[in-house]
């Protein structure tokens, strides 16, 4: 049965963070996984989450299993956070949510929905982008083809570019967009932007899926869902997936969510059916522990404050340190433009590195950048942030 398997040549992004974590250098820098790491290096214990925790766990509670879609206070939770208290499309109950198995596992439920509504369904997705997209669709049955989205040399946005392709695929395809913090590339569209992108999609009959993982680290939660909103207000089907990895520092834990904006309430009740069918067929239903966190995070307010108030302080973290990286870096190597660190948003840069320069900063200086040239900068402190400039100040 297996011995023709070929060996998996493992997934671009965690085959080297591992690399990372078994290099024995004590000057390491990890800048591979998309993980928030405080000032002093570590994956930070929310205190919102560590409260909720504690108060679930005063009171044993049974462990019944979950409906196939999820705990509900923890999806309506999860609608108003996306969309807001006053989204039309909310209201109307015209908003299917599901609980998922982190933004991947709405990525993929999501995917396998549009396979089954239309198994001709073709997919485009920014080039460069998040390598796991490719091989989400395609797994389940999709078609991917990539858009121009950004010019790593020059370090500018392809808006134009991205503009005419979108006017020129076929009626009914599907385009991936990040609302916020652009993965690999940290260079986000601005509200214009979106506002011309919107109509494009509207115009050609495009059908938007927005992958938002990083809600809160570009300009704050309400901001950085302006893409989302904008899009659901416009009476088009709208696909969104949503990950609280990151703004929860709650990565193991598995919790996002799958939106379906759909166009009347008996729309959403059968595509909800249809959800509930590719849940059971997977994995029966999901796991409780942390949506009831997140759950009790986001409806109890005093909670929900403790938590905005963390968010705000990894964004300016991030921010703080961007600006930090970047002085040392012009001091050090004034002919290299490092000014994308500062024009970038959120958890990524986008450094247009060669291979060959990755490759020696991995193996001379042991700072650890996956083969894109993509930085997680939230791997940067004030305690090493100096020895990076260094680094790649040597190799550029
Ligand atoms: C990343 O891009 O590094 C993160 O989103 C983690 C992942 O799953 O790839």
């Amino acid at each position: 049965m297996f011995e023709h398997l070929e060996p998996y040549a493992g997934d671009p992004i965690f085959r080297i963070g591992d690399m990372c974590r078994a290099d024995t250098r004590p000057q390491k820098v990890d800048l591979t996984v998309g993980l928030y790491f405080d000032g002093q290096g570590r994956i930070p214990v929310l205190d919102s989450i560590h409260q909720a925790e504690l108060k679930r766990a005063q009171q044993p509670e049974t462990r019944q299993y979950l409906p196939m879609e999820g705990l509900p206070s923890y999806r309506s939770a999860v609608q108003k956070l996306l969309f807001g208290e006053d989204s039309a499309a909310l209201n109307e109950g015209r908003i299917v949510t599901m609980q998922s198995v982190g933004g991947t596992g709405a990525l993929r439920i999501g995917a396998e929905l549009l396979h089954m509504a239309s198994p001709n369904s073709e997919i485009w997705i920014s080039d460069p982008g998040w390598d796991n997209h490719h091989s989400i669709f395609e797994g389940a049955g999709l078609k991917t083809h990539t858009y121009p989205y950004y010019d790593s040399v020059n370090g500018v946005l392809l808006f134009d570019s991205m503009k005419q392709t979108f006017k020129n695929i076929p009626e009914g395809s599907i385009v991936l967009l990040h609302p916020c913090c652009h993965n690999p590339t940290g260079a986000d569209l601005d509200h214009a932007q979106w506002e011309e992108i919107t109509d494009i999609i509207m115009a050609r009959k495009l059908l938007p899926f927005l992958d938002i993982a990083y809600q809160g680290f570009s300009e704050g939660l309400e901001e950085d869902a302006f893409a989302v909103r904008l899009m659901a207000s416009k009476n088009i089907p709208v696909l969104v997936a949503n990950s609280f990895s990151k703004n929860f520092s709650f990565y193991a834990e598995r919790c996002g969510g799958l939106s379906v904006v759909c166009q009347s309430t008996n729309e959403a009740e059968r595509v909800l059916g249809q959800i509930k069918l590719l849940v059971r067929r997977i994995y029966s239903n999901p796991p409780l522990h942390g949506a009831r966190v997140i759950s009790d995070v986001l409806n109890e307010p005093e909670l929900f404050s403790i938590w905005k108030n963390e968010v705000d302080g990894m964004r300016t973290r991030i921010r703080t340190i961007r600006q930090k990286a970047y002085d040392i870096l012009q001091k050090q190597a004034p002919h290299f433009d490092s000014s994308f660190i500062i024009k970038q948003h959120g958890m990524f840069s986008y450094t247009g590195l060669s291979l060959a320069q990755i490759e020696r900063l991995r193996t001379d200086y042991g700072v650890y950048l996956i083969d894109s040239g993509r930085i997680s900068v939230p791997g940067l402190n004030e305690d090493n942030v100096a020895y990076f400039a260094e680094s790649v100040s040597k190799v550029v």
